[in-house]
């Protein structure tokens, strides 16, 4: 957190928010604050209810109870005003249109926003080619946002953010198809940015991450905040203990017989024209084998690369 951040009044404040859709209680009495350049992770388990309380935020989902505040002003159930004060939402699939160019995408949230409708297509591009240039990024600005690598489309989606002046950048498990020195680079631009007064509230089950980036963490479990607090309070097993409600056991297993057996299935040298090549992959019995990949767009005519552990 920057000094602004320590003991400054909150940016951003999330009041006993409440949420049932039918019997199910999704969110029970959630509370949240984010101050300015502070970046805060939201944390924890699959269906904990983190994604129904960033649409919460962002007005898409209306809360059965509970309030949100941006700047001490209380937000409705208004998309456009969360928009207009400062509050961006990157969702996974980062809501970009694919056909249009990456400036055409930057500059897209201010023709809408803008109270001049006409707001001219040579400044909206000046507008993008300065964002890129502010996050240090090189991207052309020309390129069809279809043709980027998912990394690129993500620095497309906060340049947007930016553009738009925002204040408060949301992102919902941003790091998922990134690869390591593409998360490396995001994390870096978080934090430059963070220097700079931008407040992120960073949705993310990595415990790498969490401890790289944030200055905060709030753990939900079961719809409930169950811990929140400076990050420097935390270390993996009480993340981690927090978000299963379980201690953790970090001992290496014995290896099990089944590793030494011969394996039940056997391939060598896979291949298939534009799929993958040359793949080698063993299953013995009582085995777990996963077969992981990165995203990628398709190359015409090449091979993609492909990995079996
Ligand atoms: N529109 C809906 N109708 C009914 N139940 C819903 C709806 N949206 C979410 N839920 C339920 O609310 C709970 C919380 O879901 P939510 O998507 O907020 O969790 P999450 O923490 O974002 O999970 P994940 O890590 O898988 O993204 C889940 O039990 C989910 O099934
Ligand atoms: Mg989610």
């Amino acid at each position: 957190m920057n000094d602004e951040a320590s003991g400054s009044t909150p940016i951003l404040q999330m009041r006993d928010i409440r949420k049932a859709y039918g019997p199910v209680r999704v969110l029970e009495d959630v509370n949240l604050e984010l101050s300015t350049g502070e970046v805060r992770c939201l944390a924890g388990e699959n269906g904990s209810g983190k994604s129904t309380l960033i649409k919460i935020l962002s007005g898409v989902v209306s809360a059965d109870a509970g309030q949100v505040s941006l700047n001490g002003r209380q937000l409705g159930n208004d998309p456009m005003g969360a928009i207009t004060a400062g509050l961006s939402v990157i969702y996974q699939d980062f809501s970009l249109f694919p056909n249009l160019s990456v400036w055409e995408n930057i500059g897209f949230l201010t023709s809408v926003t803008s109270a001049d409708v006409l707001h001219k297509r040579s400044a909206r591009r000046r507008l993008a080619i300065d964002t890129l240039k502010r996050m240090q990024v090189e991207i052309d600005p020309d390129a069809p946002v279809e043709l980027l690598p998912v990394a690129s489309k993500q620095l497309v989606a906060i340049a947007r953010a930016l553009a738009n002046r925002a204040r408060i950048i949301v992102m919902d498990e941003p790091t998922t198809a990134l690869t390591r020195s593409e998360v490396a680079h995001l994390l870096e631009i978080v934090s430059a940015l963070k220097k700079e007064g931008v407040s992120f509230l960073f949705v993310s089950h990595k415990i790498e991450e969490v401890f790289a980036v944030c200055d905060t963490v709030t753990v939900l479990r079961d719809g409930s905040v169950v811990v929140e607090g400076p990050i420097g309070e935390f270390d993996t097993e009480r993340l981690v203990e927090a978000m299963t409600g379980r201690s953790v056991d970090s001992q290496r297993l014995p290896r099990e017989e089944s590793q030494v057996q011969r394996p039940f299935l056997a391939a060598s040298g896979l291949g298939r024209r534009g799929n993958f090549v040359d793949v080698d992959l063993e299953l013995r019995p009582g085995e777990i084998v996963s077969v992981v990949g990165l995203l990628a767009p398709a190359e015409p005519n090449s091979p993609r690369p492909c990995s079996a552990t």
